[in-house]
């Protein structure tokens, strides 16, 4: 069975180009599972008390600590739960939109998406797949200026998942599936 996780983060959404490509992907791959997460509403940034939760020992967490972490862990799990993750990514003042980075402050968690090992940090969500609809006004993919798909590729590969494609048009999406 395949579960396929859609993560949009355009502030629009009737005229997102990055989220009819999304739709696209999932349309594409017809998946037996879909879950759909929407970071335009509302992700929070990581605080004081998130950052204290997060880097106590798991078994030694208050019930407090436990509740602040508590959307964190939603977000982790989704992200395990899937086999293919399908990303909206506008392309906002060179870089991801702040939903976005707020998103990967709230995932990318000891423990749970990666490790410090010996040899360094080693991701833990190896094995998925990452399809990325890049979508920009002038910013092409790739460019030397764009770290938007550069920065989202790193944090990608540093919780595991290094098995990532990018894609600009329907064409693409539809080559995909061939
Ligand atoms: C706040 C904001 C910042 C933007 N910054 C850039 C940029 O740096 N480079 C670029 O090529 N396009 C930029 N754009 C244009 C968007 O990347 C483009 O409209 C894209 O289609 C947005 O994705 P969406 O259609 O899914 O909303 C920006 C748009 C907005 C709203």
């Amino acid at each position: 069975m395949t579960h396929v996780l859609t993560i949009n983060s355009s502030a629009r959404h009737a005229t997102s180009a990055s989220r009819k490509l999304t739709a696209q992907i999932v349309q594409t791959l017809n998946p037996e599972k879909t879950t759909e997460r929407d970071l335009s509403q509302s992700v929070p940034h990581i605080d004081e008390a998130w950052v204290g939760a997060n880097f106590t020992p798991m078994d030694d967490r208050s019930e407090a600590q436990k509740d602040v972490l508590a959307f964190s862990d939603t977000l982790v799990d989704e992200l395990i739960a899937a086999d293919v993750i399908a990303i909206g990514l506008p392309v906002y003042n060179f870089g991801v939109p702040a939903a976005m980075k707020a998103w990967i402050d709230q995932v990318a968690r000891v423990g749970r998406t990666f490790n410090y090992t010996e040899n360094g940090p080693v991701g833990k969500l190896a094995g998925k797949k990452a399809i990325v609809a890049y979508a920009s006004g002038g910013t092409p993919l790739g460019a030397e200026y764009d770290f938007a798909s550069t920065y989202l590729r790193h944090v990608l590969g540093f919780i595991g998942i290094t098995d990532v494609t990018f894609v600009t048009s329907e064409e693409q999406i539809t080559a995909l599936a061939a």
